[in-house]
């Protein structure tokens, strides 16, 4: 192999070693606050981020192709390694390291690294089959200098195809989350709760608490058994039926809380986000805003599969205490973005701006209140 390949190849894989590191989550979380004062040398980390992992797939393509072809050029491959070495893998690291948490949230943060650690992941594999590549080639020639190379096995080839595919597929999701940014990240996030939201309450509206009653142990008992329970229960059919009757009840006003909750995420997306453009991050506090939105949103989810859970139990108390906890991270939700971004830290004795947002809260929180005025008196018993 060519001293300068040899090189180069232990660089890069030493290099690519040293930034995965450098990305790790202890490795950032140390640093990140200094480098949050440096505002405006950040402003642009999203477009370095996306233009370096573009950079990268291009070098990808051109190092699987000079890979798999013949002749192995060892020049051409060198070449195309120092780039990365030089320019392309530093760029996309530091551009990684640019998006702090306090700048894009601490989830998006989180997101950039994870993804720009997996994009360097599979780069590594790349690289190193290659360096097999290299040494298969240069074995062969030592073997018989006189043979002319032979071109990789149809295997060969698929596996450094499959590498090379595997890092653009990284690289793409990178330029992908770079491109949508950070409001776009907080919006996928709010959309994939919202998703659970209703599906937790899609559950509980298909649950029938009469159906629910045997059947499930009577089915897992199978038929004798089951005969003898039913007699058993005719006996307290009566009991069954105020019961019955009180589940039917919970289960109606648990679904007429829920529905104004659900309709928090559409309202958030629609108004406070799709459009926001970079708002959020120019607006005092902006970031602070999003995190906030994101911790209240993201419990709601399993809140309410706690309260499924305790209505299927017939736990009136353990519901309700759920359901309050559900009202107080919705509100939360709904009180931090309420006044719109562009008029966030509002000069003193400035009346709040208005927007439809801002109309939509406050008949929000008169429906919130009449329909916890059940659960309020459940939870106070
Ligand atoms: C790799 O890049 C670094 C700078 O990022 C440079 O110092 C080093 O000499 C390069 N290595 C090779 C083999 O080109
Ligand atoms: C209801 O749930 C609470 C927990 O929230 C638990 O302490 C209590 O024992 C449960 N009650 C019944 C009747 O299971």
């Amino acid at each position: 192999m060519s001293k300068q390949l040899t090189i180069i190849l232990a660089t890069s894989l030493a290099l690519l070693e040293q930034f995965q590191g450098a990305l790790s989550p202890s490795a950032t979380a140390s640093t990140a606050e200094d480098r949050s004062k440096n505002a405006n040398a950040n402003a642009n980390a999203l477009g370095l981020l996306s233009a370096s992992s573009a950079a990268l797939k291009a070098q990808v393509t051109k190092l699987s192709l000079l890979a798999i072809n013949s002749p192995f050029t060892h020049s051409a491959v060198t070449g195309v390694l120092r780039a990365c070495n030089d320019s392309v893998l530093p760029s996309l690291v530091t551009a990684a390291l640019l998006v702090t948490p306090a700048e894009y949230t601490k989830a998006f943060h989180s997101e950039v690294l994870l993804l720009v650690r997996t994009t360097l992941t599979e780069f590594t594999t790349l690289v190193q089959q290659v360096k097999g590549i290299a040494e298969k080639k240069d074995q062969a020639k030592k073997d018989d200098p006189k043979k002319k190379e032979e071109e990789l096995s149809k295997s060969e080839k698929e596996a450094a195809t499959l590498a090379a595919g595997r890092v653009w597929d990284a690289c793409d999701t990178v330029t992908e989350v770079a491109t949508k940014g950070v409001v776009g990240f907080v919006m996928r996030r709010v959309e994939e709760w919202r998703d659970l939201v209703k599906d937790a309450v899609d559950e509980i509206e298909d649950w029938d608490p009469e159906e629910d009653d045997d059947g499930f142990f009577d089915d897992l008992m199978g038929g004798d058994k089951a005969d003898e329970a039913d007699e058993a229960d005719d006996d307290d059919e009566e009991g069954d039926d105020e019961e019955n009757a009180a589940l039917q009840e919970e289960k109606k006003s648990t679904l007429r809380f829920l529905k104004p909750v659900m309709q928090v995420y559409p309202a958030i997306v629609t108004n406070r986000l799709k459009k926001a453009g970079d708002a959020p991050l120019s607006s005092t506090g902006g970031i602070a805003k999003l995190e906030t939105l994101m911790l209240n949103l993201q419990s709601i989810p399993e809140q309410v599969d706690e309260v499924a859970g305790a209505l299927y139990e017939g736990n009136a108390s353990k519901s309700a205490k759920y359901l309050k906890k559900i009202q107080k991270c919705a509100s939360q939700a709904v009180e931090t973005v309420t006044p719109p971004w562009d008029s966030a830290g509002g000069a003193e004795g400035e009346t709040p701006a208005e927007d439809k947002f801002t109309v939509w809260s406050r008949t929000w929180f008169k429906v919130m209140d009449e329909v916890s005025k059940s659960i309020d008196a459940e939870s106070s018993t």
